[in-house]
């Protein structure tokens, strides 16, 4: 069990991560998946750019109107900004809370069905100690479920809810707040129920294993997909379909005394995704402050716009920062389409599909 002092000093993080009017950057990725980003760019993935493009995310003035913390990866973390600073001190000063990914990816379960778990719980204590020691305030461990004509299985939903509740508990002995996040991939042909059902069933069964293993549900942060049909399924979903759904699906498995939830982006365009989230807090006062957390759906148009050239760095984080107030306004009910105007004529958010 957690002693209640430290579950008081957890909450006392949680909410000011999901405090009114801002959501957390996940600034995360691993070096391979900046690769990918990188190479819609044409930009070689070395360190010296992976800096370049975190200063881009990190050092943007101002950014701490919107953003409340920064899930960073760990060469991120012992990174110096371009002026001097580290990328820690950085954040810090703009009022952002640090956070990092202590997960170490994925991996096959169960051969080659198409399902993952999610490396990381060896030597994951004596992680969380150096972290802490170097300011982190929260940590995301991510696990995915994967939707097929059978999947998901009940021994990968089992697995990944075990996993994830022995990584919150870890954090919360080490005084991190968990964001504990069961990503349902909007990757398949499925439609929206499925996302609905197989959503309900990971969240379910991870609520039971957290609280059979002793996590304090007001010290966690849960970050989790928006119930959406599958990219594959030849189906769209209007905001108001989608926070429909998401609305009643959080209502059926969320404790009351969760501090709040921050959803990922997940393959959405920029515009859905702000849409998706403004829908979801239109629909009156909620239990729990639902807010974001987005990597592509924040950085994709900031991405493009700096394309890797220091003359660009300034137009990029303009791009960035009018994204996060979007999606800023969104966590309140509050975004309009209109809104997009006034950034309108650098060409930022993407409207198409990923
Ligand atoms: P996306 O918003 O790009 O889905 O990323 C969020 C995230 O941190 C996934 O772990």
């Amino acid at each position: 069990m957690i002693e209640l002092k430290k579950i008081r000093a957890l909450n006392s993080v949680a909410n000011q991560m999901v405090s009114k009017g801002r959501g957390l950057l996940a600034a995360d990725e691993s070096v391979n998946t900046v690769g990918k980003r990188f190479a819609s760019i044409n930009l070689e993935n070395t360190e010296g750019n992976r800096r370049a493009f975190r200063n881009m995310l990190l050092a943007a003035p101002g950014e701490g109107r919107y953003i409340s913390g920064v899930i960073l990866f760990d060469e991120t973390i012992r990174q110096n900004a371009l002026d001097g600073r580290s990328f820690l001190k950085v954040i810090q000063d703009e009022g952002i809370l640090p956070g990092i990914k202590v997960d170490q990816g994925l991996a096959d379960y169960g051969g080659s069905s198409g399902e993952k778990f999610t490396k990381g719980l060896d030597g994951l204590d004596g992680r969380l100690k150096e972290y802490v020691s170097r300011g982190a305030k929260f940590a995301k461990w991510r696990s995915v479920i994967a939707i097929g004509p059978s999947l998901p299985s009940a021994g990968n939903i089992s697995q990944n809810a075990k996993d994830l509740a022995q990584y919150a508990l870890a954090c919360q002995e080490n005084g991190l707040v968990p964001v504990v996040e069961p990503e349902v991939l909007m990757d398949g042909e499925h439609d929206q129920h499925r996302c609905r059902d197989a959503s309900g069933m990971i969240l379910g069964t991870m609520f039971e294993e957290l609280k059979n293993m002793g996590v304090a549900i007001e010290g966690i942060i849960l970050k989790a997909n928006m119930v959406v049909p599958g990219k594959k399924s030849g189906q769209t979903a209007t905001p108001e379909q989608v926070a429909k759904e998401t609305l009643a699906l959080l209502d059926e498995v969320l404790p009351v005394n969760l501090p709040g939830v921050v959803f990922l982006s997940g393959g959405q365009t920029e515009l859905d995704a702000t849409a998706n989230l403004n829908a979801i807090n239109q629909k009156g006062p909620q239990s729990w402050p639902l807010t974001f957390s987005f990597a592509r759906a924040l950085q994709d148009g900031a991405t493009r716009t700096w394309a890797g050239k220091p003359e660009n760095l300034e137009a990029a984080q303009k791009v960035l920062l009018h994204r996060a107030k979007m999606n800023s306004l969104a966590s309140q009910g509050k975004y309009s389409s209109e809104l997009e105007m006034d950034i309108a004529a650098s060409g930022s958010a993407s409207r198409g599909q990923d």
